[in-house]
């Protein structure tokens, strides 16, 4: 395994996030405003060539699983040649490829992405109620999200094996009525569905009681599901905390992003949609790979540049963190967190 990417904890930097976009088809309340964000110049953004070299560049260097995520990465719309061409570095030692997505246009496209190799999907959605999804996306498209849902499992009754996730933000008062519908889904079908914590994100009307802890979820469901126990981890560089009902067929997750860090578990790469490579969501140190891209480097061959950026990336933060696991103190909060970079 290549060296820089194993860092002071030990941890293999083995999985990358790539942000294809900052636009979104949907307004959820607690990510972003009614008329939007302001979107950085298209230029800004990375191109199809350089999503493709960069995810050819983390393969050769060790990297096993991408994830595509956003804003809404489907609304890009070079979402599926993006998705063959990454799908195309199985050959050179990807083994994962997932989406993290709401789910509004994916059942259009669902077929030829599992044949570009898609082999994850976690699916955001918030509630099993078509009335509250609108309120709390401040649009339509419920049926639609549904339609994914259902069709990711009728392909893997068909025989795919696609890794389904549901992404579920918890918010009292809001829809945390709807943490047993949630739970009640893995009883017969081979999903997990995770609880998020809510967390201050974006200027969004956070405050802490609207936020339901691990700890007040893991009581709700325990009241009427007493058997309900923690099952071990599947990989050990896991972010949430798996539960299950005894008897069920599904597992119920826990992302406790306010309540306990995981950073010391964490082995995501980062890039953002204009090109910035983070080591730690909360990290200060950002290498733009989109610039070293684009400049002439005078011959020196590009792989060597980028590998040398990469290698600083991890050498500033082994001399910024002193030891320190990542997250340090500030945690989530950090005012370093950019907005819609998952
Ligand atoms: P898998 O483990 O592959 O299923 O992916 P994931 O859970 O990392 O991806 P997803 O895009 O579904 O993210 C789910 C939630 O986890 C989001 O709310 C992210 O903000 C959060 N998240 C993802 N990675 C990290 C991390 O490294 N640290 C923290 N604190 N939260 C993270
Ligand atoms: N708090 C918690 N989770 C959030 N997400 C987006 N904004 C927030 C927030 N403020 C979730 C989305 C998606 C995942 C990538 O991050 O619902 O499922
Ligand atoms: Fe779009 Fe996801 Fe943000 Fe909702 S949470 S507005 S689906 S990026």
């Amino acid at each position: 395994f290549s060296a820089f990417l194993t860092d002071t904890h030990a941890r293999q930097h083995d999985y990358l996030r790539i942000s294809l976009t900052e636009k979104c088809n949907l307004r959820c309340l607690y990510c972003m405003p009614e008329e939007g964000i302001a979107l950085s110049p298209p230029t800004t953004q990375l191109t199809t060539p350089e999503i493709i070299y960069i995810s050819q560049l983390f393969v050769n260097q060790g990297v096993t699983k991408i994830r595509l995520t956003g804003g809404e990465p489907t609304v890009r719309k070079d979402i599926l040649e993006l998705m063959c061409r990454i799908g195309d570095l199985r050959s050179a030692g990807l083994k994962e490829l997932a989406l993290t997505t709401n789910g509004i246009s994916l059942w259009r496209k669902l077929d030829s992405m599992v044949e570009a190799g898609l082999t994850g999907l976690n699916i955001s959605l918030d509630t099993l109620d078509p009335f509250q999804f609108t309120l709390l996306t401040r649009r339509q498209g419920f049926d639609a999200v549904m339609k994914s849902i259902n069709r990711v499992q009728e392909m893997n009754r068909a025989g795919a094996n696609i890794k389904l996730k549901i992404n579920c933000v918890m918010m009292r008062g809001l829809n945390s009525e709807q943490l047993l519908p949630f739970v009640e889904m893995t009883r017969e079908q081979d999903i997990e569905v995770r609880f998020i914590e809510y967390m201050p994100f974006g200027g969004n009307k956070w405050s802490e009681n609207k936020m339901l802890p691990y700890e007040e979820m893991l009581a709700m469901i325990k009241a009427v599901h007493p058997e309900f126990h923690r099952v071990p981890d599947r990989t050990k560089s896991e972010t949430s905390k798996t539960w299950q009902v005894p008897g069920f067929v599904g597992r119920v997750g826990f992302i406790t992003s306010m309540t306990e860090d995981f950073c010391g578990t964490c082995n995501r790469l980062r890039i953002t949609s204009d090109g910035n490579l983070k080591v730690c969501l909360h990290g200060e140190t950002e290498v733009s790979l989109r610039d070293l891209i684009r400049k002439d480097h005078g011959g020196e061959p590009m792989d060597d540049v980028a590998f040398d950026a990469i290698r600083q990336i991890e050498l500033d933060r082994r001399k910024g963190m002193n030891g320190e696991l990542s997250g340090g103190e500030e945690g989530w909060m950090s005012k370093e967190r950019q907005l819609l970079e998952f």
